[in-house]
């Protein structure tokens, strides 16, 4: 460890206490409303109990910012057990003997003071000691994130209830005033920097790398409901032409004919949010299909997913050769430039956020909805896991497709340009939409 790392323990400690403090509170003020009978309910075997997830986001920081730490913890590895993603599948966390809701909430409050108190504690000899895990203070960025994905996966748990368990979501997001007229844009062909080197990034996102990518076209926009709806109109679901062969087969198994949530009624297509029945607004991206309906839309269009290099590319490079953290630029979202939680509580209108362009004039890459990409989830050139395997290398593969620039329901300290989400090609729970490209 060099002196200049050594010189920087202080440098980072009020970035770590105050992303621990937020991710709480949000965790904290999502929770507050709901009836405990609904927290300690399991809704799907696709979700775990809300009780799941909070101990388990108290067992996860006992773990790596006070056990790793050489500070004691709280509980032991019956706990861990119980408490680990891997070790107990999901559908039968609600079978199991949980920590009720106060009490998981008591247990992430005193490991929560106990890891503070650390933080304060710590110093150059423990930095020495630690090695890579506390550069940058990279072990506080992974809790502070891990808290806040989960504060996004209870929203879906929630969205699951069929009963209002959550007031619809008031959105503080402005409705487009304009209209566009070109739906795509040209990307050029070139080499550009994929992936990240900073601090607080988890291992999938590194190293940074060039990737050649030939020129194409990509959407401005998501695909809207009412793009989507034009899709259903034409037979889309019952079209087995427009179906790669496992997603027919699924679309079968399941009868799909809509995406999740939605309902035919009397006025048209309607749509459930948090328990209310609403008509769907044509011009909003649309949610909760899976990645063999986004493929399908996209054949229909006579188009294809953007592969997750073009992506990143469209969000990220500029003309001149350089990459940005956001589309925009360097400077973190705000309400003019990206619909993030806890400000729109749903997905923002198509062309809500002209300023949130990228350089090439690519818009809502980040924020209102998930993007599949056409691509598998698989490591970078150099890869590395880190902290531990489970993170990422044990997913890397075809099981999983990749999704690109967060939700609606994602906090602005869970997001950047090279953030790599990824999921099984069957599942529509999650805050997914798509956008298509195609060869230019
Ligand atoms: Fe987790």
């Amino acid at each position: 460890m060099d002196a200049r790392e050594l010189g920087g323990t202080l440098a980072w400690k009020d970035r770590a206490r105050e992303a621990l403090g937020t991710s709480r509170a949000r965790l904290l003020d999502l929770l507050r409303p709901v009836p405990p009978s609904v927290l300690v309910t399991q809704h799907s075997p696709l979700m775990s109990p809300v009780v799941w997830d909070v101990a388990h986001v108290a067992n996860y920081e006992e773990q790596w910012l006070l056990r790793a730490l050489g500070e004691p913890g709280f509980t032991g590895p019956e706990t861990d057990r119980l408490y680990d993603a891997f070790r107990t599948p999901r559908r039968i966390r609600g079978e199991l003997p949980l920590l009720g809701a106060e009490e998981a909430m008591a247990y992430a409050e005193q490991v929560r003071a106990r890891a503070l108190r650390r933080l304060e504690r710590l110093n150059d000899e423990d930095l020495a000691r630690t090695g890579p895990l506390l550069d940058g203070g990279f072990v506080y960025g992974m809790v502070a994130q891990h808290e806040q994905q989960h504060v996004e996966t209870l929203i879906s748990t929630l969205q699951l209830v069929t009963s209002t368990v959550l007031d619809p979501l008031p959105s503080e997001i402005p409705l487009p005033r304009r209209s566009v007229l070109a739906r795509e844009v040209h990307v050029p062909g070139g080499p550009f920097h994929m992936g990240t080197g900073e601090a607080w990034a988890y291992d999938n996102e590194r190293p940074r790398h060039r990737v050649d990518v030939p020129p194409f076209f990509i959407d401005r926009f998501p695909v809207s409901n009412g793009q989507f709806l034009a899709f259903m109109e034409d037979g889309g679901y019952a079209n087995r032409a427009h179906w790669a062969a496992e997603g027919w087969a699924f679309r079968q198994g399941e009868r799909l004919a809509h995406p999740l949530f939605w309902r035919r009624a009397r006025g048209g297509w309607e749509r459930r949010r948090f328990g209310t029945w609403e008509p769907v607004p044509p011009d909003e991206p649309v949610c909760h299909v899976c990645w063999y309906e986004a493929d399908a839309y996209a054949r229909w269009a006579g188009r294809r997913l953007p592969t997750e290099a073009e992506w990143e590319k469209a969000a990220a490079a500029t003309p001149e050769g350089k990459v940005r953290r956001y589309p925009w630029g360097d400077a973190p979202p705000d309400l003019s430039r990206a619909n993030l939680w806890p400000r729109g509580g749903q997905p923002a209108r198509v062309g809500a956020f002209a300023a949130g362009a990228s350089a090439f004039g690519v818009e809502q890459m980040i924020g209102d909805v998930w993007e599949w990409t056409a691509s598998d989830f698989q490591p970078y050139p150099g890869f590395r896991a880190f902290p531990y395997p489970e993170y990422s290398a044990v997913f890397f593969g075809s099981d999983y497709k990749v999704l690109r620039g967060g939700s609606w329901a994602v906090a602005p300290d869970a997001i950047r340009n090279t953030f790599r989400n990824w999921d099984y090609p069957i599942r529509r729970q999650i805050f997914a939409g798509f956008r298509c490209a195609r060869d230019a």
